[in-house]
């Protein structure tokens, strides 16, 4: 009989901030830390839904409104970490905003409603959070909620923009804070990005996501839990020799098309040329 597997407790004794922690992903990445045994802040805009859901994961947790643009309450919810829980040891920076305009009606303003929280709002939460981990213990992590569509093109300029930027970000904040530079008393921080292909959260709710299924290489698209898997990961130990780069979780969408050119009709084989 297959031996049962022990529940993983990666986490144990450590402090998490997840960021748009109140739905979708972040709320998944929050119940997976926690269940992990972490102490975890859900920050969210949406600050009620943040309580209810830390509520509904019990002690070990507490809610607080937080808007990733607005330094003030992002500093807020890190010293919350602080006083409530003693420290802060992992970081999920997990906001992220998308309208697709395309080209010509990307006004400045479709922009920065986009930029804003998605890549400023990362950069934001980081400066709030960076002394504290570079303080940690175990030694911090930081995972970043990026895409896919900051890897290839899937539409969006604005918010693929900005989730290319994320891997930027985590490649230069790695070699900052990595082991050479950091100070007397701290230690590396490691900073990563998780990229997801499409997952089921309420940003599908006016479209029928599994229709995309037949894109992805795994047959299906990707569920919450999937991500906050790779995250957990990524803010663990497993990963203690990762720092600066982006983890795609993708059901396979990057690999390439689900659909083989010989599926199409298209020749096997190349032939060469008859001279
Ligand atoms: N769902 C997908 O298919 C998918 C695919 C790739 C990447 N992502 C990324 O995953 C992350 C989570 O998306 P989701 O699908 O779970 O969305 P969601 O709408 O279910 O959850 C996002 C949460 O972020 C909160 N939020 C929004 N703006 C905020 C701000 N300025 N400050 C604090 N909180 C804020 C919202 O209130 C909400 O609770 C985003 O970064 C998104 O870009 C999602």
């Amino acid at each position: 009989m297959p031996a049962t597997p022990t529940p993983l407790a990666r986490f144990t004794g450590r402090t998490a901030l997840v960021t748009g922690a109140a739905h979708g992903i972040g709320r998944a990445i929050a119940h997976r830390l926690h269940s992990e045994g972490a102490s975890v802040v859900l920050a969210d805009l949406d600050g009620d839904a943040a309580s209810e859901v830390a509520a509904a994961l019990g002690e070990r947790t507490v809610g607080v409104a937080c808007d990733v643009t607005d330094r003030a309450t992002v500093d807020a919810a890190v010293a919350l970490a602080q006083s409530r829980f003693g420290g802060l040891d992992v970081v999920a920076g997990n906001v992220g905003v998308a309208s697709g305009e395309d080209l010509d009606d990307l006004d400045d303003a479709a922009w920065a409603r986009q930029l804003e929280p998605t890549l400023h709002g990362a950069l934001i939460t980081v400066q709030a959070a960076i002394h504290p981990l570079l303080r940690s213990p175990y030694g911090g992590a930081v995972v970043l909620t990026g895409s896919v569509n900051g890897l290839a093109a899937f539409g969006g300029l604005a918010y693929s923009a900005a989730k290319a930027g994320l891997g930027s970000l985590v490649q230069n904040l790695s070699v900052r804070y990595g082991a050479s530079k950091v100070g007397e008393g701290e230690r590396p921080v490691r900073f990563t990005v998780v990229a997801p292909g499409t997952v089921r959260t309420r940003v599908w709710d006016d479209r029928e996501p599994d229709a995309l299924a037949p894109l992805y290489p795994l047959g299906r698209i990707g569920e919450p839990e999937d991500i906050a898997a790779a995250v957990a990961f990524l803010a663990s130990d497993d990963a203690s020799w990762v720092t600066g780069i982006v983890l795609p979780v993708d059901g396979g969408v990057l690999a390439g098309p689900a659909q083989r050119f010989d599926d199409l009709g298209a020749r096997r084989t190349l032939t060469p040329r008859q001279p």
